[in-house]
This record gives C-alpha cells, sequence and structure tokens, in this order.
C-alpha cells in the first residue's frame, strides 16, 4: 500500500464537479483578477473565521508581510516569535526589515512557550506573533494578555489553523490581525497560492488593501493622510490625488488572490466543517490505537479546538521509525527538519545550538502521519498497524 501525506487530488475528487465548475464559470467570465468572485470570498472566509474584514492576497507569507506594514512594523523594530514554524513566518518579518526574536515552544502543545515572551521585550519590540502550528490553538488568553500590558500588537500566523477554536470561537485565534494560507495542503486550499489577511480594525484593512495593489487608490491616500497626522505632520497640499490604481501613495506590492482560486475557495469553504470533522475522525482513531504504546499523541491544548492540518507523534526513535514507515509506503516527514534558528540564513543571528532546547528536541523527535480528511479506513487501519510494527525494536 502507498499513502501519501497529504493527498491533493482525493481532495479535488471528493467535490471535483463543483470546483470544476466554478472554475470553468471564471474563465468564461474574462474576469480573472478582482471583481465578484473575490470579494465574495473575501466576506465569506472574514465571516467564517468572525472577524470584520477579510484582504485576500497572493499567498500566506505576503499575508504575514502585509500585516506587519499595514502596523507600521519595519527598520530597527523586533517581532517575537518561534522557530518552531514554517521558514515564511521568520522570513515574512526580515522582508519588511524587522528583527525576529525568536523563544522557545511549550513542550506539549508545540506552540508559542508564554511564559518566555516578557523575557524577551526590549524597547524595540512592536508585536508578537505566535503561530498556531498544525492546527493547535496557541494559549490566546495569556498571551493577549501579556501584549495588552506592554502594548504591543498581536499578530497571529493561522496559515495551519483554518477552523481552529479558542475558547469555542475561531475569532478568539485572530488577534490583531491574522495571516492565512490557502496552499493547496492546507485545511482550506487552493489550486495554486492564496493568502488573506483578517482583521476588525478599518484602518489595517484599509492599508493591506492598498498595500497588496502597489499601494494605490484612495485606500492608499487615506493610509498616507493618517501615517502624516501619527507622525503629528501635515499632509502636503501638492501630492497628486486621485482614486484609481495609477495613483500610489505607499510602496506596495502586486500580491492578489485569482478569481479562479477565489471561486474555487467559494465551494470548498462550504465543506470545511467536514473536513475538519473528517481530521478529527482520524485523529480520535489514532490516539485511541496507540495509547499504551510509546508514541506520544498529540493534545489539544486548553481552550483549544484542534483543527488537525497536521498530526505529529513524537517518539525517542522517530528517525529509524520514519525510515520504516516509508519503507512501508506510508510517507511521513518532521515539520520542520530544522528549526529556523539553525537554518543557514539565520547564521548572523547569534543563535547556536542549544538556544531553544524545546524546539531542538521537537525537530528530532516527531513526525507528521497522513491525515487528510479522504484517508480510507483500510489505509488508517494499515498506518495503525504499521505504527505498531515499525516501533518495535
Ligand atoms: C506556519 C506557516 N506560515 C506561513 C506560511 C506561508 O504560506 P504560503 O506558503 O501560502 O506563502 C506557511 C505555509 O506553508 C505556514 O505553514
Amino acid at each position: 500500500m502507498e499513502i501519501q501525506l497529504m493527498n491533493i487530488q482525493r481532495q479535488h475528487e471528493t467535490y471535483s464537479k463543483e470546483y470544476e465548475k466554478a472554475a470553468l464559470k471564471v474563465l468564461r467570465s474574462g474576469i480573472y483578477i478582482g471583481g465578484q468572485e473575490v470579494n465574495k470570498f473575501e466576506e465569506e472566509f472574514a465571516s467564517y473565521e468572525g472577524a470584520k474584514y477579510g484582504i485576500s492576497c497572493g499567498n500566506g507569507s505576503d499575508s504575514i508581510i502585509l500585516a506587519l506594514r499595514s502596523l507600521g512594523i519595519g527598520v530597527g523594530d523586533e517581532v517575537i516569535t518561534v522557530s518552531w514554524t514554517f521558514f515564511a513566518t521568520a522570513e515574512s518579518i526580515i522582508a519588511v526589515g524587522a528583527t525576529p526574536v525568536f523563544i522557545d515552544v511549550c513542550s506539549d502543545t508545540y506552540c508559542m512557550n508564554p511564559e518566555l515572551i516578557e523575557n524577551a521585550i526590549t524597547s524595540k519590540t512592536k508585536a508578537v506573533l505566535p503561530v498556531h502550528l498544525y492546527g493547535q490553538s496557541c494559549d490566546m488568553k495569556t498571551i493577549k494578555a501579556i501584549c495588552r500590558k506592554h502594548n504591543l500588537y498581536l499578530i497571529t500566523d493561522c496559515a495551519q489553523s483554518t477552523g481552529t477554536k479558542y475558547d469555542n470561537q475561531r475569532k478568539n485565534t485572530l488577534g490583531d490581525v491574522a495571516c492565512f494560507s490557502f496552499f493547496p495542503t492546507k485545511n482550506l486550499g487552493c489550486a495554486g497560492d492564496g493568502g488573506m489577511v483578517l482583521t476588525d480594525n478599518e484602518d489595517i484593512a484599509r492599508a493591506c488593501r492598498s498595500l497588496k495593489v502597489h499601494g494605490s487608490g484612495e485606500d492608499g491616500l487615506l493610509t498616507l493622510k493618517k501615517n502624516y497626522s501619527l507622525r503629528g505632520e501635515t499632509f502636503p497640499d501638492n501630492i497628486p490625488s486621485g482614486k484609481n490604481k495609477y495613483y500610489n501613495y505607499l510602496i506596495g506590492y502586486n500580491s492578489r488572490l485569482d478569481a479562479l482560486q477565489a471561486a474555487i475557495l467559494r465551494k470548498k469553504l462550504v465543506h470545511i466543517e467536514e473536513f475538519i470533522d473528517k481530521r478529527r475522525e482520524n485523529v480520535t482513531l489514532f490516539n485511541e490505537a496507540l495509547k499504551g504504546t510509546e508514541y506520544i499523541t498529540p493534545i489539544q491544548g486548553e481552550h483549544c479546538y484542534h483543527s488537525y492540518y497536521i498530526y505529529a507523534l513524537k517518539h525517542t526513535n522517530a528517525q529509524i521509525i520514519m525510515k520504516r514507515l516509508k519503507a512501508a509506503g506510508i510517507s511521513c516527514g518532521t515539520y520542520y527538519p530544522i528549526p529556523i534558528h539553525q537554518q543557514g540564513a539565520f547564521a548572523q543571528f547569534g543563535y547556536h545550538k542549544g538556544s531553544l532546547p524545546v524546539t531542538e528536541e521537537l525537530s528530532k523527535t516527531t513526525f507528521a502521519i497522513p491525515v487528510f480528511p479522504e484517508l480510507y479506513s483500510d489505509e488508517r487501519d494499515y498506518i495503525i498497524e504499521q505504527l505498531k510494527t515499525v516501533s518495535e525494536v
């Protein structure tokens, strides 16, 4: 038997007629950039997650860049984040000129350890950027309280947590600004790249709307005016001001979600709860079957409703087990094998082996197995059987 870690074809097959019809409609419409499909998807996704404003963009990495820029975070600023995440979290912070300051994660939830935040705060700290890794929610209550106390922005990396809840509500996972990815394998994935910024703050929404289209339009003008007033400066009266896309007020980006993607995402969003339920069903089965073994199964953090983008097991012999599972046809892998602070790109940042002990340990002892919603029951049985067999010494 061959089982992929994430099977996108099967995801497409489940409701292929709906997706293909929606895609064909866009192809025939000739409206490929912006338009109704994009506007509607922004509204529907924001409403699903419980936010006031949704600003779609080209991918999840851009959504972090837009969030940071909309808050005026840049050169000289520090952002407290984790190293136990996908590279883009920290890369996006650097892309706006700011510095990521890494803290360790909790050894049971694998998310940012709130107890370490206050020690990492300096006069340069502008924001805290936790990651709801694997679909697990961070301890939002504690992190929010720290941000409020120190007057810091809370930006959440929700790339892996579409559908996750904290205190029974999806909106409780969002913070001041939330950043989503619709990379094809994600809980809600498109047929290419896509991302979204969610916020309840009109100024942040306005800045993102302009920044994603080269800093243009009325949203750019209003953002520029606000920036002048925040600095206590008078807005110059000689600036050419128009509301169309050829008036640029900010240095932004070209980062748009295609109408084709939006149309497909709208159809998938209708079924998202079903997809998450199936992930959770698989998890219940795996957790139950692995009770009493040496595998440490993932926990749901307090107040968290986990959406299980990734189901990661922990085992002291993770490397050998992965080799054996692969040999048995079961795809698996560590998310992520090299923590960001140990990557070559971060060599000049001064971190060393032992800087983040929990993160470093997780990179050696955890590994993800297939948990996607369309897993067949005989595949699940085979995975369980093999997990038990391959862990024998
Ligand atoms: C935690 C995290 N942050 C950011 C990103 C970046 O998203 P994208 O690949 O859509 O740019 C990803 C995507 O894999 C991710 O998992």
